[in-house]
């Protein structure tokens, strides 16, 4: 069976549903990941659990060691990762509460660890990044939310911004010039080092706020905090279903 990861962001720092059976403080070459991994098992399937900001909430998006934890969930034997993202709308239809399957990205991060080729290991390969995301288990993904009957979004872009500041309403203009659906602080270099560690990745989004400059209110946090709450249940029983070995055949 294939072994799965689920890495939380805001609004998932705690998989209630999951069973816990152990905890492993792992040290990797690139320092410690995140938080402890959480190996346990959700409605009866293995999964091991990682929260992207901490335990606690406390890393800031361009703070995360996001090669610690990929080599973290690489090292105990992971296959593939579920990530789950809060994230704002740009695109028609990408409106609170929908959750997004994003099939693209684009990445305007700067500045953070984003490759474990380096140069100081003597090693270095160009790993193949058309289709950044793992098709099946997108697929797998889009079924469960389907027969969940959950709004969703099949497709769409993301645009992994720095953060910890929302984006400007210029930004956000540019952005949607660019193809974006959806704009989040999480995705890059998330996505990228699980291909390079040879995992399989696929992201579930849930949009939680319009994005800069796209609705008469100012974003709020409270707003925010809200739409995490409602639409977070939803993304955890899409996320049960998916992994459910005998939902539909992955690859
Ligand atoms: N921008 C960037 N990241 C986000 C947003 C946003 O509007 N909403 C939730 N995460």
């Amino acid at each position: 069976m294939t072994k799965l990861a689920i890495i939380g962001g805001s609004g998932l720092d705690k998989l209630g549903t999951l069973t816990v059976l152990h905890e492993h403080r792992l040290l990797t070459s690139y320092g410690a990941p995140s938080a402890a991994l959480l190996e346990g098992t959700l409605d009866g399937t293995p999964v091991v659990f990682l929260p992207r900001h901490g335990p606690t909430h406390a890393l800031p998006p361009h703070a995360i060691n996001y090669r610690a934890n990929i080599a973290a969930l690489r090292d105990f034997g992971v296959e593939t990762i579920l990530a789950v993202t809060a994230v704002g709308g740009i695109g028609a239809g990408a409106s609170p509460g929908i959750i997004v399957i994003p099939d693209q990205i684009i990445d305007y991060t700067w500045g953070r660890e984003h490759t474990f080729y380096d140069g100081k290991d003597g090693t270095l390969d160009h790993v193949e990044f058309g289709t950044p995301y793992s098709a099946p288990w997108r697929a797998r993904l889009i079924a469960a939310g389907h027969s969940l009957g959950l709004p969703m979004l099949e497709t769409g872009t993301y645009g992994a911004t720095q953060g910890p500041r929302l984006e400007t309403a210029a930004e956000i203009a540019r952005m949607a010039r660019d193809g974006c659906t959806i704009v989040g602080m999480t995705g890059m270099p998330e996505a990228a080092l699980a291909r390079e560690a040879g995992l399989g990745y696929a992201n579930c989004a849930l949009v939680v706020n319009w994005a800069a400059g796209l609705s008469d209110l100012a974003i709020s946090l409270a707003d925010i905090e809200r739409e995490l709450k409602d639409g977070i249940s939803g993304v955890v029983r899409l996320l049960s279903l998916a992994v459910r070995a005998d939902h539909s055949p992955a690859p």
